[in-house]
């Protein structure tokens, strides 16, 4: 695992902050993202779709009742998926005063009026400050969004977070260590972007387009129980470098034949501590988890 990811130059355990730090402030918006980033997770998760017309953008569920305002906005358009919305008329919508209703506890007046982040406005998160997190990348209901890889790849280069030359996040670690400043959370050059997917199709299609990034394949109870857990291995070993199962799957009988085959692993989405610590235990090289602020402490990386 350790070894593993240090060959991969990831940093190890990897706190992966789910939708951003999405305990604290509603996922997938700048806040969440921004806490994240600050609180020194090493990557920033995010879900990506692409609108009718064109832009990629991040937002988890199919629709968008759950975690925005449509009820107001378009009453008519309740059941709409994203890419039925143009980037314009998805500005139109409040994706963070859902949180503070539903948490009355965490309110944040900051909350009200958030708008939904692009692919590019995630970079900008992630290049601003001193902790220059990684990017872990999903590629989500890929039916609908034939050619997104190609898309999502072609932001990344033109941004210079992947490709020949990638740009590194500017901090050089050895200088970093002498005037102490913090040293972690620099997930650069080769480690900087992960891929990852539960449609093996998207992460053999993401790694045909950049080979050289790494990508992990995600594995959920259902398709588990469809497939089986060796095959499923298998086919990871084939078209991946790593898998992130749900953590009901994360028992040492499942990980050990992965480790063995050289996969990394980073079961999602575990958020109380004991969770955490009996992951790592069991062998698992991280997780995606709500709680960075959390995962950052039980792995001592503060
Ligand atoms: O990406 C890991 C985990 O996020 C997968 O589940 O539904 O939260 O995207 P989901
Ligand atoms: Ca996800």
């Amino acid at each position: 695992g350790a070894e593993l990811s240090d060959k991969l130059e990831i940093p190890h355990p990897t706190v992966i902050a789910h939708r951003g730090a999405s305990h604290l402030a509603p996922e997938s918006t700048a806040p969440a993202y921004k806490l994240a980033r600050d609180l020194g997770a090493d990557y920033l998760e995010a879900d990506l779709q692409r609108t009718k017309d064109g832009v990629i953008v991040v937002f988890h569920d199919e629709t968008l009742e759950r975690t925005t305002n449509i009820e107001e906005v378009y009453p008519n358009r309740l059941h709409q998926t994203i890419d039925q919305f143009t980037y314009e008329e998805l500005l139109k919508l409040d994706i963070g005063s859902w949180f503070n209703d539903k948490h009355p506890e965490r309110y944040r007046e900051s909350y009200l009026g958030l708008k939904i982040l692009t692919l590019d406005g995630l970079i900008d998160i992630a290049e601003a400050g001193n902790n220059n997190p990684g990017l872990y990348l999903e590629t989500k209901f890929i039916d609908k969004y034939p050619g997104m890889e190609q898309d999502i790849v072609d932001i990344l280069e033109s941004r210079g977070w992947i490709g020949k030359e990638p740009k590194l996040s500017g901090i050089d670690k050895s200088s970093n260590k002498e005037i102490g400043a913090p040293t972690v959370n620099v997930a650069e050059g080769s480690s900087r972007v992960i891929f990852q997917s539960f449609y093996p199709e998207s992460v053999v299609e993401l790694k045909k387009i950049a080979p050289d990034v790494l990508a992990v394949l995600l594995i959920s109870e259902s398709i588990e129980e469809e497939r089986g857990w060796n095959k499923i291995i298998e086919e990871a070993v084939n078209i991946s470098d790593g898998i992130g199962p749900v953590g009901t799957l994360a028992w040492p009988w499942r990980l050990g034949p992965a480790h063995k085959h050289q996969l990394i692993i980073h079961p999602y989405t575990i958020n109380p501590a004991w969770q955490m610590k009996l992951l790592r235990h069991f062998g698992a090289d991280g997780v995606f988890t709500d709680r960075p602020e959390i995962a950052i402490e039980v792995y001592e990386k503060g």
